[in-house]
């Protein structure tokens, strides 16, 4: 069954609302990392092109009190998307209210504009998180047809992207098309060994996937801040590192259950650059896997066929931190493994230290790659009509 796309709707004089994952990494307002803005462009250039009054949406972060709005606008994001369609791009303030709807009925063939952060909803009883049906009727009230481009949300059921999709003649833009076509590709073809390496941050959010993965995967490789919590219930003293206090008697059982699937660092480079085996760690923090973990890496990853990273394995913005992360993704290039990066942290890793094109893909989602390799249905697909 195909799903519908844009290309299946004649878009001239419509509002076309297309969701987006514009949830970009920002610093201090600055965008840090804009794979996913130049990610979206093609579906947007598409809109306007063939005449549409084109309506983007998206969220960016988290946002549960209002303090968080100061750092979550998506108001930088209106003008990187100016700046890279040379093309005005207006913004509005505001979610929902007299000023968004008077913005979109004064639109003209052609224009864009850009609604703020959906996720200011969320302030009000997480109305965009929870898929409010009041919320989903006032915005699809906004469009005449639905495009869902945001694949990086699409393990989410939001009003913006479900909620809408459901009230609307709907289908996906060119990033979800691509997304879709490159991972099911690589689940289609099954070859082993297949290798799951995982990093990064989000720990809470992504350990449980793991229970999963694992199942599906030949050996799990854990690096980064999602490691401590397996050391730690090792025995190794690796206090003031990121620990996910709720995780520990998961992670004992994933132990017990397969260890010899699961493959962890077995040292650490620190602060001052010093190579530190875990016995000796003694509560400092690490901040990249250390050079006898790489090999132990490279030697899992030897003979694999298929490889799946989210996350990166240290600190890679920072160097000598990017040193781990890099000689991993240097080794899959050199060995030709088919491999996909998946997530925003691990899609900018993989651009910053010098590999964009040169994986077999790397996807603009990270917790919706690992939903769908789970075998998980994607609300924000399935909710799309097919042709
Ligand atoms: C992501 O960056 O993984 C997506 O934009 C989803 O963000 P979320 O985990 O805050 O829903």
């Amino acid at each position: 069954m195909k799903l519908k796309t844009i290309k299946d709707y004649d878009l001239n004089n419509k509002r076309v609302i297309i969701r987006l994952d514009l949830n970009v990494p920002m610093e201090n307002g600055q965008i840090t990392d804009d794979t996913k803005i130049k990610e979206s462009l093609a579906t947007i250039e598409y809109a306007y092109q063939h005449n549409a009054k084109v309506i983007l949406m998206s969220h960016l972060g988290r946002v549960k009190e209002e303090k968080d709005k100061l750092t979550s606008s998506l108001e930088p994001v209106s003008k990187k998307l100016s700046k890279l369609l040379n093309k005005e791009v207006k913004f509005s303030k505001e979610t929902s209210g007299a000023n968004l709807k008077n913005m979109v009925d004064n639109m003209n063939n052609g224009e864009i504009l850009l609604i703020e952060n959906t996720r200011f909803e969320d302030i009000d009883n997480k109305k965009e998180s929870s898929c409010n049906l009041e919320l989903s009727k006032y915005w699809a009230s906004l469009g005449d047809i639905f495009i869902n481009d945001a694949y990086g949300s699409a393990h989410r059921a939001h009003a913006s992207n479900v909620g809408i999709a459901n009230l609307l003649p709907n289908g996906i833009g060119f990033l979800v098309e691509k997304e879709l076509t490159k991972i099911n590709t690589f689940l289609e073809e099954d070859t082993h060994p297949y290798i799951v390496i995982m990093g990064g941050k989000k720990v809470e959010d992504k350990i449980k996937i793991i229970e999963n993965l694992i199942t599906k995967c030949d050996k799990l490789i854990i690096g980064g801040a999602m490691s401590y919590t397996f050391l730690k219930v090792k025995g190794y003293n690796v206090e003031n590192n990121i620990i996910d206090e709720n995780s520990i008697d998961f992670c004992h059982s994933m132990l017990n259950k397969y260890k010899d699937k699961i493959v962890l660092p077995i040292d650490v480079t620190t602060e001052n650059g010093q190579n530190i085996s875990l016995e000796n760690l003694n509560g400092q923090i690490g901040f990249d896997i250390g050079i006898k973990s790489q090999e132990l890496f490279k030697e899992t990853l030897s003979n694999a066929k298929r490889v799946i990273i989210n996350g990166p394995l240290g600190m890679f913005e920072k160097k000598p931190f990017d040193q781990g992360t890099k000689s991993i993704y240097q080794f899959l290039i050199d060995n030709n493994i088919k491999t996909i990066i998946g997530g925003g942290d691990t899609a900018a890793s993989a651009v910053a230290l010098g590999f964009k094109d040169k994986f077999y893909h790397i996807s603009t989602g990270g917790g919706a790659t690992l939903e769908y390799l789970e075998g998980k249905t994607l609300p924000g697909i399935s909710v799309i009509n097919n042709e």
